[in-house]
């Protein structure tokens, strides 16, 4: 028997149960659903619906299950059909029978969206966390590699020489952006549904504004339709985690292709890498690839949560249980893909003589030239042309670039720009990739991830 059998006459056909129940993936929201409860009891006993004894008794019996369930001795009753009811049945069970009490002004419509913000504000605290952990190897691995460039490219082809660790902070920045919007999501969700009884509240004297400031909510629901049917905490989450994990998506890929032998400008540790069951000389970037694989999946769970959220109508409907599983699955991926990829980036030894070989690339001084042809007066449209027809003049002779410059009247006095490092020193702007210019972003970075750790 269920606890709202009340008016039946049957038992549940076994399909429907087997559709129906929840406790197999729910169970993981026992504490925050006891948390609910807890400051549920104290809104009864403020509203006079408890005496102090009961309220007493029943916070000390929540706790009791709690750590039945930290224990690991919590035992499911068959009839328990998820974890909102396995938690009274237990509670009525121990106390007695004071347990009858505890559902006084209160439905699981507004039980379960209560317990699923406190369950979501800490994975976004939780995924924020680790996304900092993240930022800090990121700049420590820059850091470690202080003087060591690459080839910046766009289109996938050598544009411009940068920093590594301007590289790797362009990602910091990303993934700062993330910490932000996980917590904007995390403030946005403070909002306590407690109080709303099925739908449209209640005839008993409570107020929803004393649980609310108990779980550290900001306020209390303003209508008590939309705070049992409001999701939308639920697909913004979601939504911040599909971001974040399309940037670590990102990362993947760049690890992938700068750990192949043909571009070979980093190694990850053996702890980060995994061999091959067949070729004994493989050493696979699996952990990247993963990255970049998981992405798939957090963005599926995104997408499958606003199509079931897109035809119901007010107010609550059956359908919001299946909030649950993308919820839960893309919290543990993306938490999981941030330890690693977090791991690899420390793990990577960067090899800066074969990076800067490919930076070091004469074409990649055209730019360098043109800029140079620029001070000394000439409009940029002319100088591109210029250097654009010496390019293709080394392009069809192959020849090289640096004597093509070189021959030329009007651009032999630039050759020192040849000089491996020059071009890098020379990207001096604001938030440029040369040395003096990262050193003032760096600055910028750490105040921001001081910022974002404030937040936390
Ligand atoms: N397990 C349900 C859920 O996740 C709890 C709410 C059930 N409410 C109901 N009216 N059947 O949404």
């Amino acid at each position: 028997m269920t606890l709202w059998s009340g008016r039946f006459t049957s038992s549940m056909d076994s399909t429907l149960w087997d559709l129906s129940e929840s406790y197999s993936f729910d169970h993981v929201l026992y504490a925050h659903d006891i948390a609910g409860s807890r400051a549920h009891v104290q809104g009864l006993r403020a509203a006079g619906l408890l005496t102090e004894d009961e309220c007493a008794l029943l916070t000390a019996t929540l706790d009791e299950v709690e750590s039945e369930f930290d224990r690991g001795i919590f035992v499911r009753d068959p009839n328990d059909e998820d974890i909102h009811m396995a938690i009274e049945r237990r509670a009525t069970e121990l106390a007695g029978e004071v347990g009858a009490k505890i559902h006084t002004a209160r439905s699981r419509n507004d039980q379960v969206a209560t317990t699923l913000r406190l369950f979501t504000r800490d994975a976004l605290t939780e995924v924020a966390r680790r996304c900092l952990a993240l930022v800090d190897a990121l700049v420590e691995v820059g850091g470690r590699n202080a003087d060591a460039y690459l080839p910046g490219y766009t289109h996938l082809q050598r544009a411009q020489p940068v920093l590594l660790s301007h590289h790797l902070q362009a990602h910091a920045w990303s993934v700062l952006r993330d910490v932000d919007r996980l917590l904007d999501a995390r403030d946005r969700l403070g909002v306590s549904p407690l109080g709303a009884g099925a739908l449209a509240g209640t005839s008993l004297p409570i107020q929803p504004s004393l649980p609310a400031s108990i779980l550290g909510f900001a306020e209390p629901f303003a209508n008590s339709m939309d705070a049992v049917s409001d999701r939308d905490f639920v697909a913004e989450t979601l939504f911040c985690v599909a971001l974040a994990g399309i940037h670590l998506s990102r990362m993947g890929e760049e690890l992938v292709l700068w750990t192949t032998s043909e571009f070979n400008f980093a190694t990850l540790g053996d702890a980060f890498t995994t061999g091959s069951s067949m070729l004994p000389q493989k050493k696979n970037s699996d952990v990247a690839e993963l990255a970049r694989g998981k992405s798939g999946r957090l963005v599926g769970n995104l997408t499958g949560l606003l199509v079931t959220l897109k035809g119901l109508p007010l107010s609550y409907n059956r359908d919001l249980q299946e909030d649950k599983e993308p919820l839960f699955d893309s919290v543990r991926q993306v938490l999981l893909v941030l330890s690693a990829i977090t791991g690899a980036y420390q793990s990577m030894t960067f090899h800066a003589e074969v990076a800067e070989a490919a930076a070091d690339d004469q074409f990649l001084v055209a730019i360098d030239i043109a800029e140079s042809l620029v001070e000394d007066g000439m409009a940029f449209r002319q100088a591109h042309e210029l250097v654009g027809r010496l390019v293709g003049d080394a392009v069809a002779k192959g020849r090289s670039f640096a004597d093509v410059v070189l021959d030329d009247p009007a651009t032999q006095r630039f050759a020192a720009l040849f000089d491996p490092g020059v071009a890098l020193a020379r990207r001096c702007s604001p938030g440029a990739s040369g040395p003096a210019a990262s050193a003032v972003q760096l600055q910028r970075l750490a105040d921001a991830q001081r910022a974002a750790s404030n937040r936390l």
